[in-house]
């Protein structure tokens, strides 16, 4: 089976993890702080908070913008973190629908959705495709408004000629297993303002003033003293972590651009089925090519048809604002409620060998959804 992600791994992770098991510092320590310079140096932004996952991000990330009590403004094309974590903060998730080109939230309809109540501006690449930034800040500022963006699929991504990580009042990251800069678990915040990042760096520590590696790193003065001066959360990076994260940095460049190709030869493929229509990239933008996300007709059947072929598919995502839980924040989307139905996920991962690649697009080609035009 072809399966739709898989993470690109060499000797260069495994080396990175037996030295840090032996180095006997596992937890938050000096490969997070080396993590954390490269990163925020790789995405062009002030300071970059290493975490555990991009969820502790989003949640972080709402707490110290503020938006408690208030309105954010959102997706529903989403992974459900995005939504939860303004929920985490007391706030109230105001569905705006979606591009259904880039599947990205569509500044028109973020802009009906604005009331006094409005704190933030939740924004998610979708697929690595970045939003309209330029048109989503000038409304945001104009209004008071902060912004926060959900990059988790967008690492190495450009808008405008410069990478995702320093464009809003901060960006969120993740480092899952599955996605372009993977460590299995884990996640950053990227910000310019420094207040906020001392204010991140302890509220990802359980609120206590400093690390444990701060604490020790001079042996001659090794400090068990601590203060704690709110409630903080268990939500940091590991050194584990981080030392695969920083073998995947070193790649990723070059992983990102083995997914541009992919999808440059999937287009290439797809381009004269009239039934199939295939994402598609601004000219303004550079994709950092998380996924490859197709429209069909029969999406259920051509799912189905691709299985038996070995080849796994997914669906990125179920509109959130269709879920049990959030039926108290429903609105009518329109685009999105119609365009989910025909999403599919192709596979697309670093490894995939060209020979996958000519299987899949011949697997595809050889889908006929008239054959089933009896269907619904
Ligand atoms: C758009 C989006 N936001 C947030 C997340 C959550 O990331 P993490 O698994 O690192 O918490 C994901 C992960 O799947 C995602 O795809």
């Amino acid at each position: 089976m072809i399966p739709v992600f898989r993470p690109t791994v060499g000797d260069e992770e495994i080396a990175a993890v037996s030295e840090v098991l032996r180095s006997g510092w596992w937890g938050l320590g000096p490969k997070t702080k080396e993590f954390e310079t490269e990163f925020a140096k790789y995405v062009g932004a002030n300071y970059a908070v290493g975490l555990n996952s991009a969820t502790a991000a989003l949640h972080l990330a709402l707490k110290v913008i503020g938006v408690e009590g208030g309105e954010v403004i959102t997706t529903p094309m989403t992974f459900i973190s995005t939504n939860h974590a303004i929920l985490y903060n007391n706030a109230i998730p105001v569905f705006a629908d979606i591009e259904e080109d880039t599947l990205n939230i569509d500044v028109r309809d973020i802009e009906r959705k604005i009331t006094p109540r409005t704190k933030a501006i939740m924004v998610v690449h979708y697929g690595g495709h970045p939003c309209d930034l330029d048109e989503i800040l000038a409304l945001a500022r104009s209004k008071g408004i902060k912004v926060v963006e959900d990059a988790a699929h967008a690492c190495g991504a450009e808008y405008k000629g410069k990478r995702i990580g320093s464009f809003s009042d901060a960006t969120c990251f993740s480092f899952h297993a599955v996605k372009n800069l993977a460590m299995g678990e884990g996640g950053a915040i990227t910000v310019q303002d420094e207040n906020l990042d001392r204010w991140l760096r302890r509220l990802r520590w359980m609120g206590i003033t400093k690390s444990t590696w701060d604490r020790s790193e001079d042996v001659s003065k090794y400090s068990w003293y601590y203060n704690v001066e709110e409630v903080g959360y268990k939500y940091h990076l590991s050194d584990v972590a981080a030392a695969i994260g920083l073998a995947q940095l070193r790649k990723l460049e070059r992983t990102n651009a083995r997914r541009r190709e992919i999808a440059a030869r999937y287009d290439k493929g797809f381009a004269d089925l009239e039934w199939l229509e295939r994402p598609v990239e601004r000219a303004y933008v550079k994709s950092s090519r998380h996924n490859y996300v197709v429209k069909v007709p029969k999406r259920d059947r051509f799912m189905a048809y691709l299985q038996e072929k070995g080849i796994a598919t997914s669906v990125h995502y179920i509109p959130n604002h269709l879920y049990a839980m959030y039926k108290p924040y429903y609105t009518p989307l329109p685009i999105a409620e119609s365009v989910w139905q025909r999403l599919v996920t192709l596979p697309l991962f670093p490894d995939l060998t060209d020979e996958q690649i000519d299987f899949i697009i011949e697997s595809v080609r050889s889908f006929h959804p008239s054959r089933f035009s009896h269907d619904a």
